[in-house]
């Protein structure tokens, strides 16, 4: 994606490096990390009963005794929710083991050795922050880590951590299974909701498949209540496989109905979430979920969102299979402009999306 390296955002603070002296000295948070809405909006908690995020099963729906069933499930899930848990993803846990370790093991090394992958100015990738437009702006408390995965030609090696030396190769046998996973997703996700099911799985097959990872890493903060990891927002993209370190530190929330549900991940399973590629191809049938994580007050987190696009010269609009018997909900634009307009912004909730809403 060479034009997204013509944007960037503004250099910030290292976070990890912030909170080892904040915590370790009672100092204060910094100003601009503190913000009213983290801690004034009301969150249903995830083991409240009936308000958990939808669980689906691959196993059940490579059954053909199950799987109508479950494909009604895995629909509803996305036009409800627009994210659920995918348990029995059938990635081996060897793979999603070896991948977190080696990420974990990246972020304790040295603020020197990590900044060998610092972004450089004007770059999306890179280790360092996002979406971080003024001067002004309040400040997400985490640090990230994103990279071009897919097509591999594409992968700038500069911001590609050599230490541990595992590293590109857990990389790269995750970034195939979250591949195949998501196209096998795609064709489910069509047939739950009565359409062909090649039709979405087209859409992000061929020139390589684009895929970026985004390691985000959530340091502790004393004042967790009055902070935010990650503000309010949907991934662009098709859809986000996410997994996190350790499941007994919990931090995603998505919002439905004007809530925020915390998301309690059950051990195994992989989080998938739809974005706004896909909510607007389905002419509005899947929702693109408003998420944001959260931070707690003695324990890091560590997560990877592995994003699908889908080819950089698509015209993004609804297909005509979604809006049968229905009308244009949504605006067409090029996804290459829809793309760069939302990394030249700050996170803004579902607001870019509902621009191109009609009526
Ligand atoms: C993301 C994201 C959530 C999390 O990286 O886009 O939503 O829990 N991450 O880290
Ligand atoms: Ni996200």
């Amino acid at each position: 994606m060479a034009e997204a390296r013509t944007i960037g955002s503004l250099p910030v603070a290292n976070v990890q490096a912030l909170a080892a002296t904040c915590n370790g000295l009672d100092e204060q948070v910094p100003e601009r990390y503190l913000r009213t809405e983290a801690s004034s909006d009301e969150i249903i908690a995830g083991d409240d009963s009936g308000s958990a995020i939808p669980i689906i099963d691959l196993d059940k729906l490579l059954d053909p005794q199950s799987l109508e069933a479950e494909c009604v499930k895995l629909g509803s899930a996305c036009q409800n929710w627009g994210i659920f848990q995918l348990v029995n993803h059938g990635v081996p846990d060897e793979v999603t083991r070896n991948l977190m370790s080696d990420i974990a093991e990246f972020f304790k090394l040295p603020l020197e050795a990590k900044k060998e992958c610092s972004q450089q100015p004007g770059s999306l990738e890179g280790y360092g922050q996002a979406f971080v437009v003024s001067e002004d702006q309040k400040l997400d408390w985490a640090d990230m880590l994103y990279l071009q995965v897919q097509p591999s030609a594409s992968r700038d090696f500069r911001f590609w951590p050599t230490h541990p030396a595992s590293f590109r190769h857990s990389v790269n046998v995750y970034s195939s299974e979250a591949a195949k996973l998501t196209c096998r997703l795609l064709e489910f996700m069509a047939k739950g909701v009565g359409v062909e099911p090649a039709t979405l799985r087209g859409v992000f097959e061929g020139q390589g498949q684009p895929q970026g990872m985004r390691v985000n890493y959530y340091p502790p903060c004393q004042d967790a209540d009055r902070v935010l990891g990650l503000s309010p927002h949907t991934d662009p993209g098709g859809l986000t496989l996410l997994l996190q370190m350790n499941n007994d530190v919990q931090g995603l929330q998505v919002k439905k109905d004007g809530k925020w549900f915390a998301v309690v991940a059950l051990d195994d399973a992989i989080i998938v979430n739809v974005g706004d590629v896909l909510e607007i191809l389905s002419n509005g049938k899947f929702r693109s979920v408003e998420h944001r994580a959260v931070i707690h007050p003695n324990k890091e987190r560590i997560s990877v969102a592995m994003f699908h696009y889908p080819c950089q010269n698509l015209m993004l609009g609804p297909l005509p299979e979604f809006v049968k018997g229905d009308k244009m909900r949504y605006r067409s634009t090029s996804y290459q402009d829809f793309f760069m307009q939302y990394l030249a912004a700050k996170l803004d909730g579902r607001d870019h999306l509902e621009r191109l809403m009609l009526e």
